[in-house]
């Protein structure tokens, strides 16, 4: 098993470069579902989530084609089989994206529930009632989500809680339904828009993307195009809070400011100097210690969930006591365990993390348990005195492109142990 070795107590400086954005790729490639001409995707960054969305579509007959570059070009022409097997669906929750696109173009879908999972239960009803609501014929049948349909139909849908990969898959859907359909309360993530723009450039007809309230006029079909995928806001965070962490300067070069500004506002309450430009933001910390914070996660435009266990790291460190308080997604907090032993002080009280920050962290080994929570290890590693052994690694490469290289690029001294 691979660990990330850190050894840290150095402030970071310099410029970075921010990926193509994980949660918007993932959706962009199951889109190709929807057509059968080639789909040419850019900026499509190199994590182990996109290569296991590669090999579900591959799974299906999809043929996929990269370069030395960061292009995918998907070809759906050779579909045979319109199946998401468990084995796939339980390493990557967003494989449950294929399931609208398939209804929609092929008249049947069968994907496995997601199941158990590190960050709550995380259900996908509101995916299954709003494809019912539009016509399509669903049974649960030995852990699979079963679904047919001969062409959905429009349809009113209000969902009941905001949700981002449902608003996407019922978008999804709707493109290819007869007549029109209008989902409200839906999520109004830079993710959601980036799809629709992909969506409308294949020739669908989606209103009112990056609003609560889309529309959209189905249409008979799609047709394949070239896409650049926007710039992934969370991985430019976490490069900011780094910055932060270590009181150091660091600068996030194409990336996009206008995305981000529940965080850079927090990140200026921290005591940060915030710069930006049309496509970079620079943070600078002037060597200072950071001001600890009070943080609440909720659907965008508010502060991202995929942020608050870096910005618990960063509180970890700084003068005062902080808050983040988590309203998305119910134990979210399996980080907090490894930040004790780093020496943080954090308590939890229900769906708050209260924290008094430390003049130091001091290094030791400790276990990456979800995505967003390895980001924070590695910031939390990054301000320690000492030595920090990150174990079960692979969650970070789900979505952070070469992150040893990158960081290694700002002055960390941090590498890859293999075993
Ligand atoms: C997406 C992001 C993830 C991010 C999350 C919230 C992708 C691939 N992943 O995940 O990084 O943390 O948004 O911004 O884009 N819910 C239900 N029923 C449903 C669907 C969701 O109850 O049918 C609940 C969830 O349990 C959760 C809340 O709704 O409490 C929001 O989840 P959702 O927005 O759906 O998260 P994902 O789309 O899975």
């Amino acid at each position: 098993m691979k660990k990330l070795l850190i050894n840290g107590g150095i402030p970071l400086h310099g410029e970075v470069r921010a990926s193509g954005a994980k949660n918007a790729v993932l959706p962009i490639m199951a889109a190709a579902l929807l057509t059968d001409e080639p789909l040419l995707v850019s900026n499509v960054p190199r994590l182990r989530d996109v290569t296991t969305m590669m090999e579900l579509l591959g799974s299906m007959g999809v043929a996929l084609t990269t370069d030395e570059t960061d292009n995918i070009r998907i070809d759906p022409g050779s579909i045979h089989d319109y199946r998401a097997p468990y084995e796939m669906v339980k390493t990557m929750r967003a494989s449950i994206l294929v399931l609208g696109p398939l209804l929609a173009r092929h008249g049947r879908a069968e994907v496995s529930l997601p199941g158990g999972c590190a960050i709550g239960s995380r259900p996908v009803n509101l995916h299954i009632q709003g494809l019912a609501a539009m016509g399509a014929d669903i049974h649960l049948e030995q852990g699979y989500i079963h679904a047919q349909a001969k062409r959905l139909k429009g349809a009113h849908i209000v969902l009941e809680l905001v949700t981002v990969t449902g608003t996407e898959n019922l978008m999804m859907a709707a493109t290819l339904a007869e007549g029109a359909t209008i989902i409200e309360n839906a999520a109004r993530e830079p993710e959601v828009v980036d799809l629709a723009e992909c969506l409308n450039s294949m020739g669908a007809r989606i209103g009112g993307a990056g609003t609560d309230t889309l529309v959209i006029e189905g249409v008979d079909r799609l047709t394949g195009t070239p896409y650049r995928v926007l710039p992934d806001r969370i991985e430019t965070a976490t490069y900011l809070v780094a910055g932060a962490i270590t009181r150091g300067r660091v600068k996030v070069k194409e990336t996009r400011p206008d995305i981000l500004e529940a965080v850079l506002l927090k990140l200026e309450e921290a005591g940060a100097q915030v710069n930006t430009g049309t496509d970079w933001i620079e943070v600078d910390m002037q060597g200072r210690r950071p001001r600890a914070v009070q943080v609440r996660t909720a659907p965008y435009p508010a502060f991202p969930t995929d942020m608050q266990a870096q910005f618990l790291a960063l509180n970890a460190v700084a003068e005062g006591t902080g808050t983040v308080t988590e309203t998305v997604f119910e134990n979210r907090f399996m980080h907090v365990q490894e930040l004790l032993r780093l020496g943080a002080h954090i308590q939890l009280e229900g769906n708050t993390a209260i924290s008094t920050g430390v003049s130091e962290l001091t290094g030791a080994p400790i276990m990456a348990t979800d995505l967003r929570a390895s980001a924070s290890l590695v910031l939390a590693g990054l301000a320690a005195k000492g030595d920090t052994i990150i174990d079960r690694i692979y969650h970070i490469d789900r979505g952070y492109e070469q992150i040893e290289e990158k960081f290694s690029g700002l002055g960390a001294r941090i590498r890859r142990l293999r075993d």
